[in-house]
């Protein structure tokens, strides 16, 4: 499990110690409006902290908690993690290998509109093009969910059509190593 940092935050692998910021987060329904649709349970998240552990010891990535570190509060969460195309996740995780890596973020209200999002991205981005080796990032969003697809064109991502991931049709936005590797080079 791989620590990340940026300027102003700390990119933890999900733990119990993050269960009560997290829950505080993903139990606003402006939070899910675009995800689930459903606020999340306490039970919901701290299900979710034990799947993502189980990913992190398949894959060597999954999801972090975006911690600020003066205060210790969850500013939010973002993943680098394979991509399905059906809602369910399987069993064997294993399975999900040969799907693209997908990069996600979803924050507090109390942190939008400040940039956390794209600092974080960028640094997720880099670990799986720099770390991770991956020739492709993919993005998927809901067709409302303009302030997402802000972070997906301010990572350098070019919109490719609608896909069927997760049961369902989205948006979906790419990035390939060659234009990573260009947008580094503009020093963003
Ligand atoms: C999607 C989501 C993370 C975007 O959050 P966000 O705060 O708009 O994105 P960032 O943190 O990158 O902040 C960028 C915004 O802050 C502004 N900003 C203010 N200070 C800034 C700073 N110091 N640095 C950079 N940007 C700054 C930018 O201008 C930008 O505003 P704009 O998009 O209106 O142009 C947020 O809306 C969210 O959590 N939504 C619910 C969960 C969700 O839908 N997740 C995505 C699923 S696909």
């Amino acid at each position: 499990m791989t620590n990340l940092h940026t300027a102003r935050l700390r990119l933890e692998p999900f733990a119990e110690a993050h269960l009560d910021g997290l829950h505080a987060m993903n139990a606003k329904p402006e939070v899910m409006r675009y995800i689930s649709g459903q606020p999340e349970t306490r039970e919901q998240t701290a299900a979710a902290i034990a799947r993502v552990k189980r990913c992190w010891a398949a894959w060597g990535t999954s999801w972090w908690a975006f911690v600020d570190p003066n205060s210790g509060r969850v500013v939010g969460a973002g993943c680098i993690q394979y991509i399905r195309s059906e809602a369910d996740i399987p069993a064997d995780l294993e399975s999900l290998r040969s799907n693209p890596l997908e990069i996600g973020w979803r924050l507090h209200p109390d942190f939008w509109g400040q940039g956390f999002a794209s600092e974080a991205a960028l640094r997720m981005a880099a670990y799986a093009f720099d770390e991770l080796g991956t020739a492709e990032l993919i993005a998927v969003r809901n067709a409302d969910n303009a302030a997402s697809g802000r972070v997906m064109d301010r990572l350098g991502m070019q919109y490719r059509g609608v896909e069927r991931w997760y049961g369902k049709l989205l948006p979906t936005h790419a990035l390939s190593q060659d234009d990573w590797q260009r947008h580094k080079a503009k020093g963003i």
